[in-house]
Order: C-alpha cells, then sequence, then structure tokens
C-alpha cells in the first residue's frame, strides 16, 4: 500500500508544527495513511546522514510529503554534505521537484499584523513560482580553497540551461491563467549572463505559447522594493532559485509573519510533492512551544490540493483557519499569546 503523506518533521520548530499537521489531517481526512522518518539534523544523529536512502525511497514511494524545518545551531559546524540544509537540497534534487510555489495570500483578519500598511496587504493573492532544483544552489564548481599567497577564494557558481528556465516559466504561465493572467519574471539581466539568458527564453515562450497572459520583466533588486512598495500589483512572479528564496522570505512579511507562508514543491505529473513552510527552525522559539503552526498546516493545504486530489477538503480547511483567525486566534509572531497547540486546536475546532 501507498503511504499517502510522509512527515518529515525536522528540526527546532519543525516537530512542534508537523505534530499538529498530524492532528488536523487525522480529523479532516482520517482515511489518509501517515509515515514519519527522522530527517536533517535528527537524522544526521540518529542515523548518520540528514537524509537517508530509505528516506528518499520513502518520499518518492508517498503520494505527498510534508517537511517541518531542518537545521540549528547543533550542526553549524559540520561538513557541508552533512548537514540538514544539505539533506533538504537533496530531498529537493531526489524528487525533481523543480516548481516552487510560495502563495503570499494575507487572510483578511491579519491585514493589521503585517508591518506595512492595511491598505497596502489587505486582500492580498500573489504567488511566486521559485525555480527550486537548479542555479547558484547547485551549480558547479563551488568550495573554498586557499590561496597560495594566503587567503582563501569561495567559489559558487549560477547556472541555468533553457531546459530548467522554459519548464519553470510555463509553469508560472499556466498558472496565470488560473488567476489574474500576470505574470512578473525577475532576475539580473544587467548583471549576470543567467539573468540574460533567464530573460531571453522567457520572452520567446510568451511569444510561442503564452502571448494571451501578461508579461512583465522586472529586475530583481527593483522586484524586492516593488514588493515592500506595492505588494497587490503582483499575481505570480517567476524566478529563480535564490532570488525566490529572498524575494518569498520578504513576502511572508506582508501576510503577518513567515509562519504564515506554506509552499508546494512539485515535479513531473504524477509524481509526489514536497510540501513545507518556508520559515526555518526558528532556533530562537524552538522549544517553547510558541510557534506558529499555519505555515505547516497550509502547506498540508496545499498537499490535499496538488498531490493528495481532495481539493474540497483543502477548501475547507483553509476556510477553516480564516475562521479561526477571524476568531482571534493568534500566535506571539501575529501579536497574540496562544500556544502552538492552541493554534491548531483554534483551527480544528472549526472543521
Ligand atoms: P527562521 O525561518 O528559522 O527564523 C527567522 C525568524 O522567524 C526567527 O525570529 C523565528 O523565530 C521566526 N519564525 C520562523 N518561523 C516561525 C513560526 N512558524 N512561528 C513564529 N515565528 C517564526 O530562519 P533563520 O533563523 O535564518 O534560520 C534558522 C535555521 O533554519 C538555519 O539553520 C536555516 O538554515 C534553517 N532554515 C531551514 C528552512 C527549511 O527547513 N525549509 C528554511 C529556512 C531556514
Ligand atoms: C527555504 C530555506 C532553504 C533554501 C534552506 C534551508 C536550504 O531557506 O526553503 O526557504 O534556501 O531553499
Ligand atoms: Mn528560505
Amino acid at each position: 500500500m501507498m503511504t499517502d503523506l510522509l512527515l518529515l518533521p525536522g528540526d527546532g520548530i519543525g516537530p512542534e508544527v508537523t505534530a499538529q499537521v498530524r492532528r488536523v489531517a487525522t480529523k479532516i481526512a482520517p482515511e489518509l495513511t501517515i509515515e514519519e522518518r527522522p530527517f536533517g539534523g535528527a537524522s544526521f544523529d540518529q542515523l548518520g546522514a540528514p537524509l537517508t536512502d530509505e528516506t528518499l525511497a520513502a518520499a518518492k514511494a508517498a503520494k505527498a510529503v510534508l517537511m517541518g524545518a531542518v537545521g540549528g545551531p547543533k550542526w553549524k559546524d559540520a561538513p557541508r554534505d552533512k548537514r540538514p540544509e544539505a539533506g533538504l537540497l537533496g530531498l529537493r534534487t531526489g524528487m525533481g521537484v523543480f516548481a516552487n510555489l510560495r502563495p503570499a495570500i494575507c487572510f483578511g483578519p491579519l491585514a493589521n499584523a503585517s508591518s506595512l500598511k492595511r491598505e497596502l496587504v489587505e486582500g492580498l493573492d500573489f504567488m511566486i513560482v521559485r525555480e527550486l532544483t537548479g542555479g547558484v544552489y547547485f551549480g558547479q564548481p563551488r568550495g573554498i580553497e586557499a590561496l597560495p599567497g594566503g587567503g582563501r577564494r569561495g567559489v559558487d557558481t549560477q547556472v541555468y540551461t533553457t531546459f530548467e528556465i522554459e519548464r519553470i516559466a510555463r509553469v508560472a504561465f499556466e498558472l496565470a491563467r488560473g488567476r489574474r493572467n500576470k505574470v512578473a519574471s525577475a532576475e539580473k539581466s544587467n548583471v549576470m549572463e543567467t539573468g540574460l539568458l533567464w530573460r531571453q527564453v522567457v520572452t520567446d515562450l510568451h511569444a510561442r505559447d503564452y502571448a494571451d497572459v501578461e508579461l512583465e520583466h522586472i529586475l530583481a533588486d527593483n522586484a524586492a522594493m516593488q514588493i515592500v512598495k506595492n505588494p497587490k500589483q503582483f499575481d505570480v512572479m517567476v524566478t529563480d532559485n535564490l532570488f525566490g528564496d529572498i524575494l518569498s522570505d520578504a513576502a511572508a512579511q506582508l501576510t503577518g509573519s513567515l509562519g504564515m507562508l506554506p509552499s508546494a514543491a512539485l515535479g513531473a505529473p504524477g509524481t509526489p510533492g514536497l510540501y513545507e513552510p518556508i520559515h526555518g527552525s526558528a532556533p530562537d522559539i524552538a522549544g517553547k512551544g510558541i510557534a506558529n503552526p499555519l505555515a505547516a498546516i497550509l502547506s498540508f493545504e496545499m498537499a490535499l490540493r496538488w498531490s493528495l486530489e481532495r481539493p474540497d477538503l483543502a477548501d475547507t480547511l483553509f476556510a477553516a483557519v480564516n475562521r479561526a483567525l477571524e476568531g482571534g486566534a493568534r500566535t506571539p509572531d501575529l501579536g497574540g499569546n496562544m500556544t502552538t497547540v492552541e493554534m491548531a486546536d483554534a483551527v480544528l475546532a472549526q472543521l
């Protein structure tokens, strides 16, 4: 029997928030089979590697994988390939999940929780499509080498092929067609060769297959500024792995907190998706029981929609989160004093 949902709690607040996903999943879809495995630093400590072959095999064999968060000070001096973050990168490439959907949705009741003015974020529904398995995260050569005359030299390489750019742009255009029909493509074509190729490939694909979608090219530094100046101008923004990482953390704050932003990482049709809150292991609050579980719960909502073929339940869960927030449910990151469990209780009470 194929497992429906593989939970990878990970480190720090990861286990705290995935435990709440399990409660929600058990209530809303009791028929789902759920499996759990150590991942990241926890897997390194128990099994000697942040991602074992068995865990990758289990991930590929599940219908959906939900990861909490990885990393933390405990593993900061581990060799790079043993670090929790390396496990996550290995999982993403191993599963082939190249398209990372990061929706920045400002729930009505949270319009005052953002550090931006209410009128700028109220009604915000903005989707960042981040390329997830290429770019500077994986390009070779990379490393730190000693220089003969003393000092050291660190190298990272940004690489993109037409194939990689075209397939992520296609995801963005397809998504836009089901939304407000607008794509902004963010790169640095003014200084980077990969940026120039990115702009050319997106332009060509647009002319060839998506001329009906409104396309804007925007330099990534300006995109960062526009996201905080006037975020509602955007519908779908497609960008590379590194810019997507940075721009999505900025976009998260528009929704009230980094603890609100879920994500779905998708690969070829028919393959399992990887669902993760975009936040990290939050070492500063780990163990205190006050992490906001909504990014993880909303990641499960995306799993219901994109991998588990239950868009009806996804709608139900989304509405329950909104009602819980309407009822005043707030963890400290949203200005309240609820615990992680109480926030999940508030959602469960609406299901
Ligand atoms: P972080 O996202 O863990 O935390 C940034 C800030 O946001 C912290 O103040 C934290 O308390 C707060 N925060 C994050 N999630 C929250 C939540 N659910 N509820 C309330 N507050 C929340 O980023 P960081 O501190 O830069 O990184 C810590 C570790 O996490 C690092 O090891 C990093 O590599 C790792 N990381 C992992 C992932 C992931 O697993 N997907 C993502 C980002 C960072
Ligand atoms: C994210 C994280 C990861 C990334 C790290 C932990 C590898 O910041 O998912 O946003 O940079 O992709
Ligand atoms: Mn990040």
